[in-house]
């Protein structure tokens, strides 16, 4: 295993997150205000050929699952030639190619993108119901989203092996009263529903009573379902996995605000301008498109650009040296930590 991804914690960073986008064709009330974000100009972002060069060098380097997320991937309009390209490199060791989509469009472009090599699929859903769906979201689209989750099903039942994963962000006196019903979508169908502790992020007025917590879903689900089982999860995982006996799917618990997982974490990520950021909510961030069009007059490069793991290294290194950059707890989660007390 490469050095360069293995931290001075040990945590082995083999599972790279690339944002395709910032943009999103939904404004969900918990992510976005009502007119957007503030977009990048299109020089900034990272162009086709970027990605590609910089996921094959990450794949060499020892990372064995992709993550494709947004904003909204789909929106942008290469995804497909792009998804085949990364998944060609799966001859140079990588196993997964996974996209987190809120699964407006995914209906449309799902057979191709299991072609490219499309291993799984974490779709966001926080509502059973249109009408709450077009208040949470502020778009109309839930029939296009239950298309999109059928689909995969139906592939699946064909062999295709995607696997699925819905995240429902849960806030309190808008979708609480829903996570039963999101429960008993696990009884048929082969799904793992995560359950997901809403967070302070991009200025949304987020407040600690909003916030329906891990211990409180735990309750309302164990009162209805008793037999409830938590599950050996994947040393890697941000959720904590339960099942209910001789229901098909499982239940998922993302406790971003209640139990922090930086520990185990082991994700890079990459911004759709060129960041990469070791932490989610961590500051310390190094421009990986500056440096490889810096290097090569803006084309992309190619096994010139192991310097720039070199650098990216040390840069990683001093993070953990100062601070900014430190696993077990990122600078930003302490302040989240003291918010909610
Ligand atoms: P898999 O484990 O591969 O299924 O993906 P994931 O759960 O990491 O990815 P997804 O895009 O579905 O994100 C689900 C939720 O996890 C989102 O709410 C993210 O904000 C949150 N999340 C992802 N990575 C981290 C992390 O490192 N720290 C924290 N606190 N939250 C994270
Ligand atoms: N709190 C919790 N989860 C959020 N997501 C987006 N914003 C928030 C927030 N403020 C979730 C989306 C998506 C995942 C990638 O992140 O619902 O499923
Ligand atoms: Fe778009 Fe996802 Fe944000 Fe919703 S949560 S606005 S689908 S990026």
């Amino acid at each position: 295993f490469s050095d360069f991804l293995t931290d001075t914690f040990h945590r082995q960073h083999d599972y790279l997150r690339i944002s395709l986008t910032e943009r999103c064709n939904l404004r969900c009330v918990y992510c976005m205000p009502e007119e957007g974000v503030p977009l990048s100009p299109q020089r900034e972002l990272l162009t086709t050929p970027e990605i590609i060069m910089l996921s094959s060098l990450f794949v060499s380097q020892g990372v064995t699952k992709i993550r494709l997320t947004g904003g909204e991937p789909t929106v942008r309009k290469d995804i497909l030639p792009l998804m085949r390209q990364i998944g060609s490199l799966r001859s140079q060791g990588l196993r997964e190619l996974c996209l987190t989509t809120n699964g407006l469009a995914l209906h449309r472009k799902l057979e191709d993108m299991v072609d490219a090599g499309l291993t799984g699929v974490n779709l966001s859903l926080d509502t059973l119901d249109p009408w709450q769906f077009q208040i949470m979201t502020r778009r109309k689209g839930f029939d296009a989203v239950m298309k999109s989750i059928e689909r995969v099903l139906e592939l699946n039942t064909h062999g295709a092996g995607i696997k699925l994963k819905i995240n429902a962000v849960v806030m309190r006196g808008i979708n609480d009263t829903e996570i039963l019903k999101f429960v008993e979508m696990t009884r048929e169908k082969e799904i793992e529903v995560r359950f997901i502790e809403y967070m302070p992020f991009g200025g949304n007025k987020w407040n600690k009573g909003k916030m329906f917590s891990y211990s409180e879903m735990l309750h309302l689900i164990k009162e209805k379902y008793p037999q409830l089982e938590k599950m050996i999860g994947h040393k890697n995982d941000t959720s904590k996995t339960y099942k209910i006996p001789g229901f098909a799917g499982s239940l998922g618990f993302i406790t971003s605000m209640t139990h922090n997982f930086c520990g185990t974490c082991n994700r890079l990520r990459i911004t759709s301008d060129g960041n990469l950021k070791v932490c989610l909510f961590g500051n310390a961030e190094v421009s990986l498109r500056d440096i490889i069009r810096k290097s090569n007059n803006g084309e992309p490069i190619d096994e010139s650009a192991f310097e720039v793991m070199k650098e990216i290294e040390m840069d990683r290194r001093q993070g953990l040296r100062d601070g900014s950059a430190q696993p077990g707890l990122a600078p930003n989660e302490q302040e989240l930590l003291n918010v909610i007390g």
